[in-house]
This record gives C-alpha cells, structure tokens and sequence, in this order.
C-alpha cells in the first residue's frame, strides 16, 4: 500500500507516473514535523536496518553515516563523501517490528542523519517545503520495491549487445585510436563489443561535432567496426561550448534555451570546453532541442551514448573567479605568517561545484521559474530523458544504449547510470558491489563502475578481480582517466586469464539477459541484499560483501588484494561454481553455513542455489556471435524432483517486448543417472547438472 502527503505545492519532478491521492493519515512509525522545511524522524530498534540510497558510499546496510542527496561530481569519491553523483530518495527501514519504505519526491537538497548523530535515530531534512512523501507498505522488501517502480515507471531496456564487454579511455581521439583497440582485443581474442569515445573525439570539446582531422569518415568507421561486431559509444556532456559561430550555440541561444541568471543574462561556467551554455532541460521544448541533436551521430551509425558532466559540474564561473582572485590578493597583502602557497590553496578550492555558483541561474518548470539549487537533482535526469525522448522519436522500434553520470528516481526509465570516477582502489571494488542492490532498488538495473578503477594506476590483479567483480554488471566497462596507467585488458602479463573470466561473461550473457529482463518488465530487482531472500537469517541480513542476483544466484567475489580466497556464508546448500573461464570451471556443493572457499587470481567463485541452474552459453567474442539457444545448465538438482526456472529471450532490440510472450520454462527433470531438460526453442545439454 502506498501513503502520499505533500507539503507545500510539491515541484513537478517528473519522477512519479502513476497518481496516487494525497492523504492525511499517518505514516506509522515516522514523526513529521512541516515548518519551513521538513523533517521526519524515524526511531530505530538495535537491530534494524537501512536499505537504498542507490549511489552513495558505503555499505549495503546505509545505517550509521550522514548522506546528502545533492548529485555532485566527486572525482574520486571517498568513503567520507556524503553525496555522489546521483538522488536517490528512496529508503526502506526493515526489523523485527517494521517494514516499510520512504521515497522523497524532491528535487533539491536533502540530509538523511541514518544514525549518524543518534544511534537509534533516523533524521531526514530537507530545508523547504514543496515535495511529496511517499509511504510505501508491503509484505517484503522486494514488494516496497516493486511498489515504488509501480509509482514511477518501469526500468530502462538496453539493447541485448550493450551487455558485452566496453573498452573506454579518456584519451582515445582518432579513428586510429579506435581501430588499434579492437585490433588489440580481436587479435589476442578479448571478447568487445563496444568501444566509448571519450571528450576527445569532439572537436575542442563542442558536443556534436568530431574532429574531422582525427575522424574523417564517422560513418565509415561506425560501419566497419561493426563488421567486427563493435559499436561505438560517444560521450555527450551537458554543457555548451559558449561560441558565437559555433552552430549548436547559436542555435540554442537563438532559441532561448539556455538558463539564465536573475539579471536575464546567460549563465556561463568552465568546463571540458572553456566557457559554456547550459541547456534548460527541464523545459520540453528545450530537450527535443538538444535531444534533435544527437540524431547527427545515429545517422552515422552511433547506437549508443554516455551522458556526462549533468549534475551538472562547474570548474568555475566568472564572478566566483573574479571573488575568489579578490580574496586570494587581499590574503597575499595580510601579513599573516602563511606562506604564499597556502594562502591560495583555500580560494582555490573554493572554484569548483560552488554553491554560491548554483544559486546563480534559474530554470522554467511548468510555468513557474525555480533557482536551480531547488530542482538540481533533476537536471541530469531530464537531460537523459531529452536523449531518450529523441532516441524513440528517431526510431521508435529500436532499443539504444544509453548511460549517465548524474541521475535522480525518474531517470532510471530513460536510461542507466555509471558509478562515476572511482579509483583503481580495492576499497572501490567493494563500492562497487554494494552499489548495485542499492541502485537495482532505485529501479536503476543498468548499471556498473569504471572497471579497473578510474583515477589513480591500477594493477594487473586489481583489473583481473574487478572483472570478475563485474561480472554480472548489465554495464561492463574498463575505463580510465587520462594521465593514468593504460588498463585495456591486453597491457597487462595477465591478459588471458582477464580474457578468460570474459569469457566466463559471454558464457553467462543470455543468463544475466533473461534475468535483466525479468526484472525489468516485471519490476522486480536484479541485485539484491541477502536480507531480502532470507529475513530470518541474521547473519544473512548483515552480509556486506555478498549479493544476490536473479534466480538463484548469489555473488562473492574476492574483494582483497593478494587475497587466494575468502569467507562466505550460505544462508542455504548452494553450488560453488568455481569459474576459470566459460568453459573451464568446477563444481562442489556446498551446505549452508560458513565456508573458507578458494579462489587463485584466475578464478571466481559464483553460487547457485540447490534447485536453481545457471545456464552457459559457449563463449563468443560478441554478443552478436553468441547463440542464445543452445545452452548448458550448470546446478545441483534434487534427484526425484522437477526444476523449473524461468527463461526469457527476445529479439534484443525491439522496444515493447512482451514479458508474457517471451517468457518460458526451462524444466529438468532428474531420476536416477536420467536427467532431462526441457525448455521449448532450446537445445539444453544436461553433462553439468550434479544430482542427488
Ligand atoms: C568526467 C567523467 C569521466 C570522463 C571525464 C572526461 O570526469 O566522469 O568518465 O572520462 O570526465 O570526459
């Protein structure tokens, strides 16, 4: 069941899709008090716990650490960070006498005090009114879940090649470039299927275009890398090259679709190209505007983008400039006892992301204009829909991929996200596994972290343990910062055991396809903590670096460096499947409780339920090449019972598909040494079943 109350006119997010009247009665279990702001408290028994948040740091469990939705461009997030680059205002509190979630429809900041001052306490603020709070009650958390993707709309389809490997890198510039990495991989091997272009193909930064000196012929290039089964995805940022002569400019200035500040002029701020405009997304007109615009890539083949810079970031802006180099001289002039570099080190930091900066511009919502720092967590999502919306106008039958850096509740039916700059830290390994129950119950399935870690140098078995962290990431991507230590999987001694565990992800693709879709047409979750399966089990519900996914699986991966194994716990018998490539694995099964498990560098251990398989493709290069038909299921069956497992499949790229019509059984039957499996339209090779 779901509550709704508003407080104040509530802003029109965008994020909600299905009306749900307001009411007056209460939210059991939360103290509100509305003044100017708004403030709910939440008292908390010693064993409850937090879940959601999506992307933020930390654990799965979000209790005990002070958080701020305010979509921020954190170069390498750290754990003391309080916000990221996404909203996500959905929280469900889950304990021996309550269950029930809170979703915030609010577009600006909110401070959620998850025990942070309090032990027993939680204390979510947010400093001015206009919102609407929904209560969310069910029979699990799952059900909370599914109830908030009822409220606010089903989860993005990718295209089925966007779940094979991306290679990426701040730095690859040329069609050369491109042609050497796919070489590279192609050569030794490497399964690929897409290739990210990052800000350097454009020319000087300017979105929509590309340097014609370094790629002559986009559309040629497109066109053969997809001979070789390899697309590529440019970088789309949110800010405009502030140029007169520069045509998207002048045409966007000309159109009034910019934002402005108080004074009616332009706002302008610093980023990948100097000086730039900033597109009023939030405004329909202005996002079939831009959106119309990356239609001159899809014409050239492109079938897929990454959003970026939309939270959005600022380097700086002139009038911070021109503040901050006033206080840095009347600084240098005090004759304080600092030496002349740590005076300015203060001013300086002060230039990026200011808040002084988004208080500066306005936007137009509905008919009413908003200070940006009151709706700035939708601005990165509306950018998303402008490209979503352009996408379905362009060619309204065909999936494209589409992912973003900064994303709010809403967001999640336009397109995915990324998990921002990470760094090649170990910590970050964990991050990113946390991150994806968190994000799956934010209704954001497509999702994953730079693989190999985005700033810092990463190490050949940093690399080999985040793609087998990631793999069963929708999104897989290797990408790196400029500057940094280059990470394609073939500079590294370790290269073919890095191929291998991919070709454990191209074995595992119509899996994680069919599980990806289930989740999404039937808004269910793909990620999920351990407490959602097992709310009895304590120890379960407090696992940290474990996740369930789909049917039956359960992921633990190594998370430490130099580490040749780990702890885990079964909350039930599972199968270990201990991965070394596609085709290279062993099975042993395992009872429920607390087991050492080995796991050399070259190998990662995947779960499975007893009752549930995982069915294996055999290996290909790209997702185009794999045959989604013929496939092995690996588990342990119970010998005199019948095992029946959802399968679904589709065409990859159409835009309805049919939950109903493509959903089938997959069934297997085991007495005796006879096992039988059955799935209609399948071939299923029964060799690597273990029954008992
Ligand atoms: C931002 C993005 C990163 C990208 C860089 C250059 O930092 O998060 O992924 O490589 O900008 O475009």
């Amino acid at each position: 069941m779901i509550l709704r109350h508003d407080y104040g006119t509530p802003i029109p997010t965008g994020a909600v899709v299905r009306e749900v009247p307001a009411s007056t009665a209460p939210f059991p279990g939360v103290t509100v008090e509305a003044g100017d702001g708004l403030c709910l408290r939440v008292s908390l028994s010693p064993d409850d716990i937090i879940w959601g948040l999506g992307e933020t740091v930390r654990g799965i469990n979000k209790r005990g650490h002070l958080y701020r939705s305010w979509n921020s461009d954190e170069f390498s997030h750290r754990e003391d960070r309080a916000s990221l680059y996404g909203s996500h205002n959905f929280v469900i509190f889950s304990g021996p006498e309550k269950l029930f979630g809170l979703f915030i429809d609010d577009p600006g900041l909110i401070t959620w005090d998850l025990a942070f001052t309090h032990e027993n306490e939680a204390v979510i603020t947010l400093p001015e009114l206009g919102q609407s709070v929904y209560y969310l009650t069910g029979a699990s958390p799952a059900e909370l879940c599914r109830q908030l993707r009822e409220l606010t709309g089903p989860s993005y389809l990718p295209p089925k090649w966007a779940f094979g490997y991306i290679q990426s890198r701040w730095g690859y510039a040329s069609a050369e470039d491109a042609r050497r990495v796919v070489k590279n991989h192609r050569e030794r091997h490497i399964p690929l299927d897409g290739l990210s272009m990052d800000i350097d193909y454009m020319d000087g930064y300017r979105d929509f275009t590309w340097d014609e000196a370094l790629i002559p012929d986009l559309a040629a290039l497109s066109a053969e890398l997809k001979e070789t089964h390899v697309r590529l995805v440019p970088i789309i940022d949110a800010g405009i090259k502030q140029e007169p002569g520069f045509g998207v400019y002048d045409e966007g200035h000309e159109k009034d679709c910019f934002v402005r500040k108080a004074d009616g002029e332009e706002f302008s701020a610093g980023v990948w190209p100097g000086l730039s405009a900033f597109p009023d997304f939030l405004r329909p007109e202005v996002r079939a505007w831009f959106g119309e615009k990356y239609q001159r890539l899809i014409r050239c083949g492109v079938e897929g983008f990454w959003n970026d810079m939309n939270e959005p970031a600022l380097f700086y802006t002139p009038e911070k400039l021109a503040e901050l180099r006033e206080q840095a001289a009347a600084l240098l002039e005090k004759d304080a006892p600092l030496p002349e570099w740590e005076k300015l080190k203060q001013p300086s930091s002060e230039l990026p992301n200011n808040m002084e900066d988004y208080r500066r511009f306005y936007h137009r919502l509905q008919g009413k204009t908003y200070r940006h720092d009151r709706v700035h967590n939708i601005y990165g999502s509306h950018m998303t829909q402008a490209a979503a919306e352009s996408f379905a106008a362009f060619r309204p039958d065909h999936r494209y991929l589409l992912f973003a850096r900064a994303s709010s509740i809403g967001a999640h039916r336009y397109g995915g996200v990324w998990q921002g700059d990470n760094s090649s830290w170990w910590s970050h390994l964990g991050l990113n596994l946390r991150m994806m129950p968190s994000l799956s119950m934010a209704g954001f399935l497509y999702t994953g972290a730079d693989i190999g870690g985005f700033s810092c140098d990463t190490t050949g078995d940093l690399l080999l343990r985040w793609l087998e962290v990631a793999l069963f990431s929708p999104l897989m991507r290797n990408h790196s910062a400029l500057g940094t230590r280059e990470q394609e999987a073939y500079r590294f001694e370790r290269w073919e055991d890095m191929r291998n565990i991919l070709t454990v992800r191209y074995a595992l693709i119509p899996y994680i396809y069919s599980e990806f879709m289930q989740a999404a047409l039937g808004n269910g979750l793909l990620f999920r903590p351990l407490g959602f399966d097992y709310p009895e089990d304590d120890t379960a519900r407090r696992v940290e670096d474990q996740v369930l996914f789909g049917h039956g699986v359960m992921l633990a991966p190594v998370l430490e460096q130099n580490a040749r194994g780990r702890h885990v716990y079964l909350p039930e018998d599972m199968l270990l499947i201990r991965f070394r490539s596609g085709e290279d694995f062993d099975l042993e099964a395992l009872e429920a409780g607390h087991h050492w498990v080995e796991a050399q560098l070259n190998e990662v251990p995947v779960f499975v339920r007893r009752g549930s398989v995982l069915p294996l493709a055999a290996p290909a290069e790209s997702v185009d090449e794999l045959n989604f038909t013929d496939l092995t299921p690996v588990g342990w069956v119970d010998s005199g019972a019948e095992l029946r497992t959802p399968w679904y499949d589709d065409d990859g790229v159409s835009t309805h598909p049919s939950l109903a019509e493509n959903l089938r059984q997959i069934s297997i039957r085991a007495e005796g040494d006879t096992v039988e499996a059955y799935c209609p339209g399948l071939t299923l090779h029964t060799d690597c079943l273990m029954v008992e």
